[in-house]
């Protein structure tokens, strides 16, 4: 495995490996990796002849009070990680590399945007899409790997690759989740122990909603209430959002009639987590 700094170099191989037939897999990620992470990796694996994980903590995602200058790096312990996945490159590019002095051009995907996340984080997604469009650029792969875990992400991405024409398949995988239920994430780094239990109320409501859908409730209205009196039973937990909503759309539905994203946002002392998972109507 082989750490790449510098983008036209990366760049450069990528079309070298491409021209000798490989296909090649890019997994994105902002490092501090865990088994989330690593499951994308193994997916690539499975799929593709060479597999690149980036690892950039994207300055443009963060917005002003985030945590862009506290996010874990721990780039060493990330190479180890990934050399037992058997990873063959890890692109690290510094900040002045994705985003050379006097850069002014943004990738937008409108509306969608400014759902869910975006509507609690402005530019978030601007940031998202901006990086990974350059990501694109710079690796040319034939399929990229992003985690469910980020729901309203993988949509925005989509179609930003439609939209734009990429020429690139996009894999969404299954969220990884600890033994409880808490879907893992780099910011859980953040939780002392008593947040750490308060944080898997997040992962509750979501089964509560689960519950009261296997049983026949079909009404975002109540799914949404009966999620956030869970919520509500845990005061330490700052509700951002909980929603039900279309998956490609990411727009409010008021009735369960197909495959539904019911999202979850929510703060636990300033740490922002996120959860989310596919409900359907009872059969
Ligand atoms: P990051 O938060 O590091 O996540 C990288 C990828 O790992 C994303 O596709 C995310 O959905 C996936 N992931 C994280 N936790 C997961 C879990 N528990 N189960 C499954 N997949 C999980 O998302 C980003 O970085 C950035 O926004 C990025 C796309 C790299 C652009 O900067």
């Amino acid at each position: 495995m082989e750490t790449i700094n510098s983008a036209d170099q990366m760049n450069a191989l990528s079309r070298e490996l491409r021209r000798a037939g490989k296909r090649i897999g890019l997994v994105p990620t902002m490092g501090a990796l865990h088994e989330g992470h690593l499951s994308l990796v193994r997916t690539a694996r499975a799929r593709t002849d060479v597999v690149v994980v980036s690892i950039f903590v994207n300055p443009t995602q963060f917005g002003p009070q985030e945590d862009f200058s506290s996010y874990p790096r721990n780039l060493v312990q990330d190479a180890k990680m990934l050399a037992a996945e058997k990873a063959d490159f890890i692109f690290h590019p510094t900040v002045d590399e994705m985003y050379p002095a006097g850069a002014a051009t943004w990738v937008i995907v409108e509306a969608l945007s400014e759902k869910l996340d975006g509507r609690s984080r402005p530019g978030h997604f601007r940031g998202v899409t901006t990086v990974v469009s350059k990501l694109f650029h710079v690796v040319q792969p034939d399929f990229a790997f992003f985690g469910q875990k980020d729901a309203a992400q993988l949509a925005i991405i989509r179609k930003m690759v439609r939209d734009l024409k990429f020429d690139i398949e996009i894999v969404g995988c299954p969220i990884v989740r600890e033994k409880d239920g808490l879907a893992m994430s780099s910011r859980n780094t953040y939780l002392d122990s008593e947040q750490r239990r308060q944080a898997l109320t997040l992962y509750r409501s979501l089964m509560r909603v689960q519950f009261m859908a296997d049983n026949g409730e079909t009404r975002s209205s109540e799914l949404v209430a009966a999620g956030k009196q869970v919520l509500g039973e845990e005061p330490a937990v700052r509700l951002d959002y909980l929603e039900i909503v279309d998956p490609d759309m990411l727009d409010p539905l008021p009735t369960l009639t197909g495959p539904t994203l019911a999202a979850v946002a929510a703060y636990v002392g300033t740490t922002r987590l996120i959860d989310n998972i596919v409900v359907s109507p009872r059969r």
